[in-house]
């Protein structure tokens, strides 16, 4: 396994990130991705090289203002689909691209609150039951606040974590908050909410072990 792209590509992403999205797209073998801000095409090429590895799958990129160079693009253009408009508006068309819903969607577009999670709620219609959204600068606050809203609103979607910790701690401050970059944030779509499955399990037990409702 050639494992050069992790350390050569133009991704704005720490070492720790580029290893792990390539282990998770590696690992969870995904057959359609998603990602929503690209620059330069960094994690696009690391999320291709590691399909390339599978042999299969692919990536539908949306960003209004991609700066990938022809060089990059023609590495991974036998597995990327660009459509250069901003999300939320163009998931519809990203969606109509591959006719079936994402297994795996990267977020790492405009940080703003509002945007984040018009991203993450405009990706839900369009994402495989027990797919994945994984966020990038999940440090900074305001991907931070728009998670916590997304969590709140949606109980289909089951927070898996931070799994980068990596910090970029800068000594800028916005809003009176530091602005701290980095850091990978995974969410799970579970259609059948954590919530339903508790209770169900929880009938199933009292139903099997009935003494245990007694002693209550
Ligand atoms: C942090 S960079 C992406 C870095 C890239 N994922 C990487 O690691 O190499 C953010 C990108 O998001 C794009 N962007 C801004 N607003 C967007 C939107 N509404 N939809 C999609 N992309 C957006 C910008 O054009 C920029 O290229």
């Amino acid at each position: 396994m050639n494992l050069e792209i992790i350390h050569t590509a133009p991704a704005m992403l720490a070492t720790s990130e580029r290893l792990l999205l390539y282990a998770l797209i590696y690992g969870l073998r995904p057959q359609r991705c998603l990602e929503i801000g690209t620059a330069r095409g960094g994690s696009a090429l690391i999320i291709c090289a590691a399909l390339d590895q599978l042999g299969s799958g692919h990536l539908v990129i949306v960003d209004p203002s991609p700066q990938i160079a022809p060089e990059d693009w023609a590495r991974m253009a036998h597995r990327a689909i660009l459509i250069a408009q901003p999300s939320p508006e163009a998931l519809l068309q990203a969606f109509n691209l591959t006719k079936s819903p994402f297994d795996f969607v990267f977020i790492d577009g405009n940080h703003g609150f509002e945007y984040v999670l018009k991203d993450i709620e405009g990706v839900l219609p369009f994402l495989q039951e027990g797919g994945y959204i994984l966020l990038h600068d999940a440090h900074y606050f305001e991907v931070a606040e728009a998670i916590e809203v997304a969590l709140q609103r949606h109980p289909e979607l089951i927070d898996c974590g931070m799994i980068a910790r990596e910090a970029n701690v800068t000594e800028n401050f916005y809003k009176g908050q530091r602005v701290v970059w980095a850091g990978f944030r995974l969410l799970r779509f579970c259609p059948k909410p954590a919530k339903r499955l508790r209770e169900s399990l929880r009938a199933r037990l009292a139903q099997w072990f009935p003494c245990g409702e007694k002693r209550r």
